[in-house]
């Protein structure tokens, strides 16, 4: 049986706990203590290595040779000693994609993503953010409330991406549903089924009818990509453009909202909306703690041995406020490790950033006048080792009118950005009322998403 820790021990610090998501920079500090990486619990029995300093950062995340992206390296994995049920396994284990693989695969299978992605216009995509975010407000802004992350921020990124990958509304329901579990750990392995089954779905359709969309581009990349692989690489898609990036929309709205040096500016009209973002990716990353590299032999790093196949756990959220970082500017500065570094670093900066961008402008340009509902210290983030993400952001607001949406029921149907992209469905028709919860039910943080597009 385990022994009680002391408290504030950092050989049994838990990252999954409340305290954890209350108040993780304390968290960190104390992992400081032990030097630039420490002992942590990432779910209960679950062992990892964290890495906290901001050099030993780069120096895991850009030593491919020392340090595997393999899970199939994971010691405990492998011998049972963490099972298969345990909560974090779905976010870790391994997936014939670009996030799990090293060398010569990765190149291919990450070639694949990022001459897709190089195929969407950042007008085209622009547009799209734009009719997304104002179909979402349009639902909200004559009551005056809203909870900007189950209405908003969690909403709007499903939209776009549904939209990008040429994604049915049927598949849809399905897919949030599906990452639904294995974000918030219910039900991780039936929720693993779904997802899977319905990628397989639409793949089958693609290659049936092929569209200028994401989906089709992917599947006919010269990397010759196998079912499985368009499965996993979807997966990885649509799980890295949706739970990061409405974290990073929640979290810069949570700053604009309550910081006084944003909301002068945001009095004088000039909405400084990058600065803010760029803030937010230094001190509340949307990823927190993830880009898990397994050593492939052991490894002496600052005195400590890092033992062959123990996951070590990078702290992109600690590494960005390592004290030994020179200098406290951080606007305008670059330097985070938000979007990771080395190999593995996010293909998808220029489109993350775009449409979190538009999604804070179009909101406050079309309601300037919006308040957090509760203090800012009283808002509640959502347990769980990998993210930063609040629980709701409520605000409230002078009713403003809707302003309508494009004709036919499709959001900016005929524009020329349209051209490139053909739809089976219109997007969904708003619900009448989505925010009433069904009664006595328990709503996960993604149940909100799965009923808007059910039309619940
Ligand atoms: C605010 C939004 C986003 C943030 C903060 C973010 C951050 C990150 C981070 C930290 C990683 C490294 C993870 C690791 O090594 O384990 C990563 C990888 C990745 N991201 Fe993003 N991301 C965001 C949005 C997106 C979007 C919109 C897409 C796709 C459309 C995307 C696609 C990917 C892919 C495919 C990888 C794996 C790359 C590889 O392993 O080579 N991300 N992202």
């Amino acid at each position: 049986m385990n022994a009680v820790p002391p408290p504030g021990c950092p050989a049994h610090q838990s990252l999954y706990g409340p305290e954890f998501a209350a108040d993780p920079a304390t968290v960190y500090r104390r992992l400081r203590d032990a030097g630039p990486t420490a002992p942590v619990e990432l779910a209960p029995g679950v062992r990892a290595t964290l890495v906290t300093g901001y050099d030993a950062a780069l120096h895991v995340l850009r030593s491919p040779e020392t340090f595997s992206k393999d899970p199939r390296h994971w010691k405990d994995l492998a011998d049972g000693t963490v099972p298969m049920d345990s909560p974090v396994v779905p976010m870790m284990m391994y997936r014939p994609n670009a996030l799990f693989t090293d060398g010569e695969e990765h190149s291919r299978l990450r070639g694949a993503i990022t001459d897709t992605l190089a195929r969407v216009e950042s007008s085209t995509l622009r547009g799209c953010a734009e009719r997304s975010a104002d179909t979402l407000i349009d639902r909200f802004a004559p009551l005056g409330t809203a909870d900007l992350l189950g209405e908003y921020a969690q909403v709007l990124p499903l939209l776009v991406f549904n939209h990008l990958f040429g994604c049915p509304v049927g598949h849809g329901v399905r897919l949030v549903e599906g990452m639904s579990g294995i974000f918030d750990g219910v039900d991780a392995e039936k929720a693993n089924e779904l997802l899977t089954t319905t990628l397989l779905d639409l793949v089958g359709l693609k290659r049936r009818r092929p569209a200028p969309d994401m989906t089709t581009w992917l599947m006919e990349h010269p990397a010759a990509l196998t079912d499985e692989e368009m499965i996993h690489t979807l997966a990885v898609l649509m799980g890295a453009g949706t739970e990061p990036q409405q974290n990073l929309i929640a979290n810069s709205l949570r700053l604009l909202l309550s910081d006084d040096r944003f909301a002068g500016d945001l009095s004088g009209g000039t909405l400084p909306v990058e600065d803010a973002l760029d803030e937010v990716l230094w001190t509340d990353p949307p990823i927190a703690n993830y880009a898990v590299h397994y050593p492939r032999h052991d490894v002496v790093y600052e005195g400590t041995l890092l033992r062959a196949g123990d996951p070590l756990v990078v702290s992109l959220a600690a590494a960005n406020t390592d004290p030994a970082l020179a200098g406290s500017q951080r606007i305008g500065n670059r330097a985070h490790l938000a979007w990771s570094a080395g190999p593995h670093t996010c293909p998808a900066q220029g489109p993350a950033r775009l449409i979190a961008a538009v999604a804070v402008e179009k909101l406050l340009d079309r309601i300037p006048d919006i308040e957090l509902t509760v203090p800012v210290e009283r808002l509640r983030w959502r347990p769980g080792p990998f993210h930063r993400a609040l629980a709701a952001l409520p605000v409230s607001f002078p009713p403003a009118p809707a302003v309508g949406r494009s004709e036919g029921g499709r959001p900016g149907a005929g524009r020329p950005e349209d051209t490139w992209q053909t739809r089976a469905e219109p997007f969904p028709a708003p619900p009448a009322e989505p925010r009433a919860p069904a009664p006595g039910r328990p709503r996960s943080g993604w149940a909100r998403p799965a009923a808007w597009w059910r039309g619940e």
